[in-house]
């Protein structure tokens, strides 16, 4: 008698106190068998949801007819422990460093910068995650050209994030229906962001999350706050006015909240043209924003398309590619 058929025949037994069958929980911990020849007994350490002695009567039960009288064993011991709290990547040891990207007015290239410095922290060697919040204009699955389909789940019923160069994604848009009055998004996002962090099978050992979030200061920043208070923020603005005039309310919301801003970032700073940058959408607009909310102006990204296949990803030999692996490098050294 070998061990998976034992596995495979207790799998099937629902554990009662979450209606779920011992394979789903992984309730199955240990199972040892003793060979002796004329009275054979198996050890088993079941672990269950609730270990009270009613279950435990009840699932005994279910185990020795499968043990006892199916497989014709003669002895049986079981012990039970309790099965752990559900994991979540929002545990303390896993010390995951989260970074919302912020700002305020929409089209400045937010999630253009979310997916490229995830990818750029991969080629550095880093462990990425992508989590897409922008429940009114969701973007990233375009960028990253992953299909807006329902992801997959494991057998534990975790959800199995997209991952795309190496970087793992899950969108919002994901599990929002297609034609869902806008209005009904906000309040709906909370509730999914406990579901990114409880029930999604983040890669082990994830060690950034970017959080592309909504254009503006609006209550995303909150559900955030509640969720994950040490989450940190990067600041997208374009060199104009009208988008570092957004761009320092967004930051202010995010201060009066205590997050921590990492830095500004200005994208669209300017062209290069013939050897000279021409200043396409004016000059200044990061500086502003960074002395307004008291941080740096971390870098400049020029104006500039991918010449790869994706259209939205740069290539790590392009300028703007080196420019993003730049930006990745000083992040890494801020959590050094
Ligand atoms: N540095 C750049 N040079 C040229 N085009 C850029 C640059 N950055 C972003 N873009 C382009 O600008 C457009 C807006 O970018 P993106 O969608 O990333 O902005 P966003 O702030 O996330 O917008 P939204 O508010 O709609 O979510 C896209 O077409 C993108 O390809
Ligand atoms: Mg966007």
């Amino acid at each position: 008698m070998d061990k998976d058929k034992i596995q495979s025949l207790l799998g099937e037994i629902v554990d009662p106190s979450s209606e779920k069958t011992l394979k789903e929980t992984g309730g199955v911990r240990y199972i040892g068998i003793d060979d002796d020849e004329e009275k054979p007994s198996v050890n088993l350490i079941i672990g269950l949801g609730k270990d009270d002695d009613q279950t435990k009567a009840k699932i005994r039960r279910s185990i020795a007819k499968v043990i006892k009288i199916d497989l014709g064993f003669h002895g049986l011991k079981i012990d039970f422990e309790l099965l752990k709290k559900q994991e979540s990547i929002l545990d303390d040891d896993r010390n995951i460093k989260y970074i919302a990207i912020a700002s305020g007015k929409g089209g400045v290239g937010k999630s253009t910068v979310t997916a490229n410095l995830a990818i750029a922290l991969t080629r550095l060697g880093k462990r990425v995650g992508i989590i897409d919040a922008d429940i009114y204009g969701s973007s990233i699955p375009t960028i990253m050209d992953v299909p807006v389909t329902m992801p997959k789940a494991r057998d534990d019923e975790k959800i199995i994030p997209f991952n795309k160069m190496g970087v793992e994604l899950i969108s919002t848009e994901f599990f929002l229906k297609k034609d869902q009055p806008l209005m009904w998004r906000g309040p709906m996002l909370g509730k999914m962001l406990n579901h990114f962090f409880y029930d999604v099978g983040w890669q082990k050992d994830l060690e950034y999350i970017l959080i592309d979030l909504p254009p503006g200061t609006g209550d995303v920043a909150m559900d955030i706050q509640k969720l994950i208070p040490e989450c940190e923020m990067l600041i997208v603005t374009t060199p104009h006015e009208s988008a570092s005039h957004v761009a320092v309310k967004a930051g202010f919301a995010a201060k009066e909240l205590k997050h921590n801003i990492i830095g500004v970032i200005e994208n669209m700073s300017y062209l290069n043209h013939a050897g000279e940058q021409i200043n396409v959408f004016g000059e200044g607009g990061g500086k502003i924003v960074a002395d307004r909310l008291g941080t740096d102006v971390m870098q400049t990204i020029p104006i500039g398309q991918p010449t790869g296949e994706n259209h939205s990803i740069y290539d790590m030999k392009e300028e703007i590619g080196v420019i993003y692996l730049g930006l990745a490098n000083k992040l890494i050294k801020h959590y050094e």
